[in-house]
């Protein structure tokens, strides 16, 4: 059988291409050696969206859609929705019992995104306990692999320690310590040289019109000391000069960095590989999609598939655990 590898994303935005790079693409990669399961973690987006319910809502099978189009295949990868699945929250309610609230408060993104989403009340039970939430994800299904970025490192480390307690507690091995998987990614910076985040308004989304690309591309910052086109810029100062690293070949790079140093070029003439193949890569994206956007139900319906196919395995961990726990009166 092969290994299985579980990651969730939070439907918080149409997804751009950071997400992409970073993350879906290595998905895409993964559905052809693993037993993979992707869901739409609906419920961790309500820890901090608790107050804007058609945000998530709106979000959900546009994403799934975005996944579709970026290249998941529904008949090699299970997709489905967190909230679709209470046994997530029983599992995570279990867990609740045995955890102790250090363990919790330690977990540094939690008093990181405290600080960074001032705006947001998350002095709730929920945020806190998003991280054990996350845990009962990954053990529902005994994930073998998380892919995941660093930042997510400290909730996998969470979750070996909550399965390594509760088989200890229980005397069993119900629950499988997950390894996080990090291979390459790609960071794609956004448009000002920031992290690409629809909050700054500087990512481009999977599937932005072409126009629209074009123009956020040529807007783009550049090297700021390249003030007049004679002035020489330097591409180490210059956000395009990531996204050259990132869609270009060694060709066009040399091409740019030579021209960029000398003056040789523009700042569009530069540009314009970039946004090249930016659409290039968008345009199958976009034709995926379109089929889906044109009939909704082809989406429900892959959903409803994958959801019935966690479910048996989320009900056989469930049994397992209330066994484990004395729960089976
Ligand atoms: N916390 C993850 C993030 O913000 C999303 C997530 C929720 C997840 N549950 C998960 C990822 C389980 C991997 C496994 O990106
Ligand atoms: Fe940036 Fe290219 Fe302009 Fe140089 S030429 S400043 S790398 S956009």
């Amino acid at each position: 059988m092969r290994a299985r590898v579980l990651s969730g994303m939070r439907p918080t935005g149409a997804l751009h291409l950071g997400h992409y790079h970073g993350a879906l693409k290595n998905w895409v990669r993964l559905q052809h050696e693993y037993d993979s399961f992707f869901f739409v973690a609906d419920w961790h987006a309500l820890t901090t969206h608790y107050q804007d319910r058609e945000v998530i809502e709106r979000n959900v099978y546009d994403m799934v859609i975005d996944w579709i189009a970026a290249g998941l295949d529904p008949d090699l990868c299970t997709i489905f929705i967190q909230s679709r699945l209470p046994e997530h929250a029983e599992l995570f309610t279990l867990l609740a019992m045995s955890t102790p609230l250090g363990w919790l408060e330690r977990v540094p993104t939690y008093k990181d995104q405290i600080q960074h989403l001032k705006e947001r009340d998350l002095a709730t039970y929920g945020f806190l306990g998003y991280p054990l939430l996350q845990a009962a994800d990954i053990l529902i299904y005994k994930a073998a692999w998380v892919p995941v970025g660093e930042d997510q490192d400290s909730h996998v480390e969470l979750t070996r320690e909550v399965a390594r307690r509760f088989n200890h507690l229980h005397g069993r091995d119900v629950l499988h310590e997950p390894q996080a998987l990090h291979t390459e990614v790609t960071r794609l910076p956004g448009l000002d040289g920031r992290k690409m985040s629809k909050s700054y308004d500087n990512a481009i989304a999977m599937r932005e019109e072409p126009a629209q690309v074009q123009a956020r591309i040529r807007q783009m910052p550049t090297d700021p000391q390249r003030v007049r086109r004679s002035d020489a810029g330097d591409p180490a100062r210059c956000p395009v000069w990531q996204f050259h690293k990132v869609y270009s070949d060694a060709a066009t790079q040399a091409w740019a960095s030579t021209g960029c140093t000398t003056a040789g070029i523009g700042c569009l003439d530069c540009k314009q590989p970039v946004i090249d193949a930016i659409l290039r890569e968008q345009q199958p994206w976009r034709e995926r999609a379109e089929q889906y956007l044109a009939n909704p139900k082809q989406v429900h319906w892959i959903v409803e598939m994958g959801t019935e196919r966690a479910r048996t395995v989320a009900r056989q961990t469930m049994k397992d655990v209330r066994d484990a726990m004395g729960l089976s009166y």
